[in-house]
């Protein structure tokens, strides 16, 4: 594969570039409108992410500029008239999930010959996944990478008006700041702060597929951030790879406002709503930004900290330049500043050379932070990174039964950490109703997990107390409060 760690990141596109992108989406708007296809006649975008937050954040921006060129949302991909797949490349079955529904798109074009079908993110940013896009799914009508997010409207102006395929590779990875949003929930909002990543983990795809770090603006992330208020967010979650490299590309003396000032900032605007920021890495973490949780009221009281791995061989081997004294010494920290703070992590188990030993580290470093929750991943080999050339690549069965070993452990962890909210009233946000039962609400309080508990549906998107009854490793579950 061509990876695209040797590109060039810029940092912001002219304003000029986004004003055109608009102007062409106004075109297709009016052209939409010349042929009566407005209103409930408007045609139909549906769009379907993968991958983390910050491909939320993209496809909120892809379905803004669909709103500005005509399109409504559908949750229906078969009534759609443009397709948007935003897909992954964080680990195979994330891209093979994506291909296998760009796959399905080619018997809602043999019934709809107009529909149009556009690939982005991640997966497509590879040159060799574009490529074969182009080749073997002649129903694709453009793919762009992640720094292309900004040209939808001209790729769908010129797939409408019978021009060729497009499939966009970007020379430089800059920020387009003004681009519309259509927001998926009222109530929860990602608010991105910087982009790309430097750290090149070796197991990682995200710095081949993403550029070079590179920070919004403090003005342009305040502006947002109350526009996000006035709109109805309650939770806000500020997102970046790395938040703790915030700024350090905006001066060159490295003087400027970093991710703790952001924080502070974001929570002094008026408002009732929770903040929240991922991800955090630990060789970055610093006293700072704990204090500004320490201080900031309205952040919730949780740190995503992801450890990988307990054993500092494997740590080194991934190129993650913090040994585990180091994180615990992080984590102690946090807990002697916030105290009853939830901490939760991302763990890779099965690593290139990881053996009975290293695994046992992670093991006991679960224990000895005794996270709320984790989010734990099996290696998947990206092809272009160094550790896909690994020697000792770890047999699929043991890593699978380290897996278990690894849940099982956390689960009894999480049960004990629950016991702690039992009989506690919480405060929560009401994200929706409940899946599998429709008399049943779910919300979060500051602890990443769901609380579930009986109530009206008109509470949605609103802050209520929660007295908590019951526990699971996984969920809280209680009632309502006046
Ligand atoms: N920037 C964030 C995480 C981004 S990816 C950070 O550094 O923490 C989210 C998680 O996916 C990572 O934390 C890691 O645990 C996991 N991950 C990344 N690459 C992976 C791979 N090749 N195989 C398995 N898990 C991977
Ligand atoms: Fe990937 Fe590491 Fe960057 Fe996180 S910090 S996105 S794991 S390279
Ligand atoms: Fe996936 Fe790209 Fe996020 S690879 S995890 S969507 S940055």
């Amino acid at each position: 594969m061509e990876a695209n760690n040797t590109k060039k990141t810029g940092a912001f596109l002219p304003p000029e570039t986004v004003q055109n992108q608009l102007a062409a989406a106004d075109r297709i708007r009016l052209r939409f409108a010349a042929e009566g296809k407005t209103g409930t006649d408007a045609p139909l975008y549906y769009i379907l992410t993968f991958g983390c937050q910050q491909n939320e954040a993209d496809s909120e921006r892809l379905g803004g500029l669909c709103v500005s060129m005509g399109y409504r949302r559908t949750e229906d991909m078969e009534k759609a008239d443009l397709i948007l797949v935003n897909t992954c490349a964080i680990r195979e079955h994330a891209e093979k999930k994506a291909l296998s529904i760009i796959g399905s798109c080619k018997h809602i074009r043999e019934k709809n010959p107009g529909l149009l079908v556009g690939v982005g993110g991640c997966m497509v940013t590879q040159k060799h996944r574009a490529d074969k896009l182009k080749g073997s799914y002649p129903y694709v009508s453009f793919t762009f990478d992640t720094g292309a997010v900004h040209l939808l409207p001209s790729l769908v102006e010129n797939a409408l008006t019978g021009g060729k395929r497009q499939f966009i590779h970007s020379d430089v990875f800059e920020i387009a700041e003004g681009l519309p949003l259509d927001r998926t929930s009222k109530h929860m909002a990602w608010l991105s702060v910087m982009y790309g990543c430097n750290n090149f983990c070796s197991y990682c795809i995200v710095p081949h597929v993403r550029g070079r770090e590179r920070s919004r603006r403090m003005e342009d992330i305040l502006a947002e951030a109350k526009m996000l208020i006035a709109d109805g967010a309650k939770d806000i979650t500020l997102l970046g790879q790395n938040v703790n490299s915030y700024g350090k590309d905006l001066t060159s003396d490295g003087e400027g406002a970093d991710f703790a000032d952001v924080m502070r900032a974001v929570c002094a605007l008026d408002g009732d709503f929770r903040l929240r920021f991922m991800t955090s890495h630990p060789k970055d973490a610093s006293d700072r930004l704990i204090a500004a949780l320490a201080d900031c009221p309205k952040a919730a009281r949780h740190f995503h900290l992801p450890v990988q791995s307990g054993s500092d061989e494997i740590l080194c081997r991934m190129n993650r330049k913090y040994t585990s004294a180091h994180y615990k010494s992080l984590i102690d920290r946090m807990k002697a500043a916030v105290p009853d703070i939830s901490i939760t992590s991302d763990i890779i188990v099965g690593f290139p050379g990881e053996t009975e030993e290293d695994f046992e580290a992670t093991l006991d470093m679960l224990r000895y932070v005794e996270y709320d929750m984790i989010f734990s991943f099996i290696y998947s080999p990206r092809p272009g990174t160094p550790a896909a050339e690994m020697e000792d690549q770890v047999p699929h069965e043991v890593s699978t039964a380290r897996f278990e070993r690894l849940l099982a452990l956390q689960n009894e962890i999480s049960l004990r950490r629950n016991e702690r909210f039992l009989d506690k009233t919480l405060r929560v946000l009401v994200e929706g109703i409940s899946k599998t039962d429709s008399a049943m609400l779910t919300g979060r309080g500051d602890p990443v997990r769901p609380v579930h508990f009986p109530g009206d549906p008109a509470l949605v998107g609103q802050f209520v107390h929660v007295k908590i009854e019951r526990i699971t490793p996984f969920t809280l579950e209680g009632t309502l409060v006046n």
